[in-house]
């Protein structure tokens, strides 16, 4: 069954407008695997707008599922991962400016770097992600530089859900299970646009934070969780 991951970095955020000790993406982490989330993620920026080395600490305690932890290349916090050992790392790039993740990795440009942080998470017992584009030659270069996995950008899909663009990551999650590689997916999914790429079976695990984390200011964390589960099992 494919699995939920659940992004809480959006907890974090409120908290971080008001620099208080509340909302604490902790306490949302707990309520979200008790309503059927499968894995918890969350993504330590340079920046720290969000999540800080504190939430990683206590999340690796106490997460029951797995802890996915997204990072840059930045030598501070890979040397911070290899302390805390999440279950898995998801490599992704980073843009001071930017909002969110705007793209996958350029896996031509920084695949040096690359494959060094994935050999020495690796040799740490960490997983290793690479969040790409649906793209057959970056999938290619991933299985190459040792990624255990790739994630999809679904962002593209988010923005313009066209058959083409459906297309793209079902045939992009089918090339890299034949290279061997786990097929995860994510950013922009919500409970519209969810359907078709739970029904694509190559992919083992979708991770869903600010649609997830919106709907629970409306109906409270556990509801939203099960409900997207309940979306991701049944579609539309
Ligand atoms: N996957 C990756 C690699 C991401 O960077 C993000 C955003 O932090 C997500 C998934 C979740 O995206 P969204 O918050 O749009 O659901």
């Amino acid at each position: 069954m494919m699995r939920l991951g659940v992004n809480v970095d959006h907890i974090a955020t409120i908290r971080e407008t008001r620099g208080t000790d509340y909302p604490d993406p902790v306490e949302v982490a707990i309520l979200a695997e008790s309503a059927g989330a499968d894995g918890i993620t969350a993504h330590i920026r340079v920046d720290r707008r969000h999540i800080n080395e504190r939430d990683i600490r206590i999340l690796r305690e106490v997460v029951k599922t797995h802890l996915n932890v997204e990072s840059s290349l930045d030598k501070e916090i890979q040397s911070f991962l290899l302390d805390v050992k999440p279950d898995w790392v998801c490599l992704v790039p980073e843009r001071e400016e930017e909002l969110t993740t705007e793209g996958g990795l350029n896996l031509n440009v920084v695949s040096k770097e690359i494959k060094l942080a994935t050999k020495k998470l690796k040799d740490a017992g960490i997983m290793v992600t690479f969040f790409i584009e649906s793209d057959p030659k970056m999938v290619e270069i991933a299985s190459n530089l040792g990624a255990c996995a790739i994630e999809l950008n679904t962002g593209p899909w988010s923005e313009n859900p066209s058959m083409k663009n459906y297309k793209k990551i079902e045939e992009a999650a089918q090339f890299g299970i034949t290279r061997g590689l786990e097929v995860h997916a994510g950013h922009g999914l919500n409970l519209q646009n969810v359907g078709p790429i739970a029904g694509i079976e190559e992919i083992s695990e979708l991770n869903i934070g600010h649609a997830i984390i919106s709907r629970a200011l409306i109906v409270g964390i556990e509801r939203a969780v099960s409900e997207m589960k309940e979306r991701m099992l049944f579609g539309e």
